[in-house]
């Protein structure tokens, strides 16, 4: 989990490749399900259409999902209840160094991501909904490691938890 652009689909498919398990991304779930990008579904069907398949998803990679690291969309802790889903590992990224790694093109997939001091306004906002869901949390000198270098220490916490 972590905020838009924080890093966890390059993180998160580093972690499946580690562990051999497969990867996925709610969001691309989202998008196979109803055929149309995320901007189509706020533009076309609004927010709390998309919140609600977010939901959905959640529940249903709560009672199904096993053995796969999953990539949530920024919002879903935000709106859902994690636990039971698995290790949460949230992603502590600086919002300075998440606007440094979106490009123009990857703003304007994301239509919370339109406006760069309503961005911050909402990172400011969640950052302690984050700390709250997360079992592992990877502070923000560490999210400016390599993904592959993020992805051992995750693996290194999660052992660590399970042996204790
Ligand atoms: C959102 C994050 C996006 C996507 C949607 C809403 C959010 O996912 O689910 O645009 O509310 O933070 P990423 O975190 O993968 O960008």
């Amino acid at each position: 989990i972590g905020f838009m652009g924080s890093g966890k689909s390059s993180v998160g498919k580093e972690i499946s490749a580690l562990c051999d398990y497969f990867f996925c991304d709610s969001d691309e779930l989202i998008q196979s399900i109803v055929n149309k990008s995320i901007n189509e579904i706020f533009e076309d069907l609004g927010e709390s259409a998309f919140r609600n398949m977010e939901s959905r998803l959640l529940q249903w990679l709560q009672a199904n999902a096993r053995h796969c690291v999953i990539a949530t969309g920024g919002g879903m802790p935000v709106f859902n209840d994690m636990r039971n889903l698995g290790v949460v590992v949230f992603l502590d990224n600086d919002f300075e160094n998440i606007a440094k790694r979106l490009d123009s093109k990857q703003r304007e997939s994301r239509p919370l991501f339109n406006d760069t001091i309503k961005a911050k306004e909402l990172f400011m906002a969640r950052s302690s909904v984050y700390k709250n869901q997360a079992d592992i949390i990877i502070s923000p000198k560490d999210c400016a490691l390599s993904p592959k270098q993020i992805a051992q220490k995750i693996m290194d916490c999660i052992l660590h938890l399970q042996a204790k």
